[in-house]
């Protein structure tokens, strides 16, 4: 079986490593930026400490006509949601005519952008259940650099879409050494998941990153407001209750869990939000305009929101 994993980042490293060990033939399709490092190998870590293991003999793709001139069973797309836009996705999907596409984007928009692009019947969605990052962090020390990687304790990554393709991703992961499973809906449930995650990940932004000036202000209950009204944007898009989410989304939960979180990851929490947040803040606008946009289209209260959206530095 032949996987070609759009972005060679943390995510796609991570999974491609493990779709490898499950006897795989992984490719991955890089920015000709990319290509010198890519081609020195990579490195992989645990999430603290650890041996480097390398990860090597993969294939290096940057254009179009070289994915067309290969077979090829999975696409992985391993960018963030606003890398799917521009000119570069219809050519690169149409030159992988047949193969099974793996979304892993939490915005809420991203699944109904794809399926113009690619027919329902082969496009399977995911929720990542991996937290992996570029290593060293500022203040560490490694060489030589890699990316770390963490499974967080039962929160398997998560897949939906046409069942035969389901099983064959899910297999792969397991068989690689990657906890994973089938869920009902993960578009769903990564759509709800992100409306708290990225509301809180805004706040913590809003407040310089910097966890006790989170704790101390009220950063917590102006994010913990924008995510109830992002469940509820997200919810009515998707068709779901969003359970006790709204109950939980509180400014004394969201600080509860930036604690719980610190003291459980084993691993600087904080700076890896500060990092990987940080790297991908123009996902966390969008998602925020998402939600802003959908809600005003449905009557639905976004005060929050649009505070929050406008509370968070301009990133230009
Ligand atoms: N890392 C995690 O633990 C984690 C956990 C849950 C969810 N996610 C989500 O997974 C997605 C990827 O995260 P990540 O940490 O892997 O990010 P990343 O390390 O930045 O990797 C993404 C890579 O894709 C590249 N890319 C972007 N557009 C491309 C294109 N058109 N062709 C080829 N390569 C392209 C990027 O290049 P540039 O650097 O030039 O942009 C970057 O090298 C994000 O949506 C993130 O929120 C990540």
């Amino acid at each position: 079986m032949r996987a070609l994993l759009v972005g060679a980042g943390a995510v796609g490293q991570v999974y491609g490593r493990h779709l490898q060990a499950a006897g795989w033939d992984v490719a991955f399709y890089v920015k000709p930026k990319y290509l010198g490092d890519a081609r020195r190998g990579f490195v992989r870590y645990p999430a603290r400490g650890g041996r480097p293991e390398r990860f090597e003999e993969y294939g290096l793709i940057t254009a179009p006509e070289e994915v067309a001139a290969e077979r090829w069973d999975q696409v992985w797309l391993c960018v963030s949601s606003p890398a799917l836009a521009g000119g570069w996705l219809p050519p690169l999907l149409a030159a992988a005519p047949g193969a099974t596409v793996v979304m892993l984007q939490p915005g809420l928009r991203d699944r109904r952008r794809l399926l113009e692009l690619v027919p329902e019947e082969r496009l399977v969605s995911g929720m990542i259940g991996i937290v992996a990052w570029q290593a060293p962090l500022p203040g560490e020390l490694l060489d030589p650099p890699g990316i770390r990687c963490w499974f967080p304790p039962l929160s398997p990554s998560r897949f939906s879409g046409p069942p035969a393709a389901v099983d064959a991703v899910v297999g792969a992961l397991r068989r690689g050494g990657c906890p994973a499973r089938r869920d009902a809906d993960a578009t769903r449930t990564s759509a709800l998941g992100s409306a708290v995650l990225l509301c809180f990940v805004a706040g913590l932004e809003v407040a310089g990153w910097d966890p006790a000036a989170f704790r101390r202000g009220d950063a917590p209950e102006a994010a913990a407001a924008a995510a109830r009204e992002a469940l509820a944007v997200a919810g009515l898009y998707h068709g779901a209750s969003p359970g006790l989410l709204p109950l939980l989304a509180r400014g004394w939960a969201f600080r509860l869990a930036l604690r719980a979180a610190t003291a459980a990851a084993p691993f600087d929490l904080p700076l890896y939000l500060s990092y990987h947040f940080g790297k991908v803040g123009d996902q966390t606008r969008e998602a925020l305009r998402a939600w802003e946009e959908e809600g005003r289209s449905r009557g639905l209260e976004i005060s929050a929101l649009r505070r929050l959206a406008g509370a968070l530095p301009d990133r230009r």
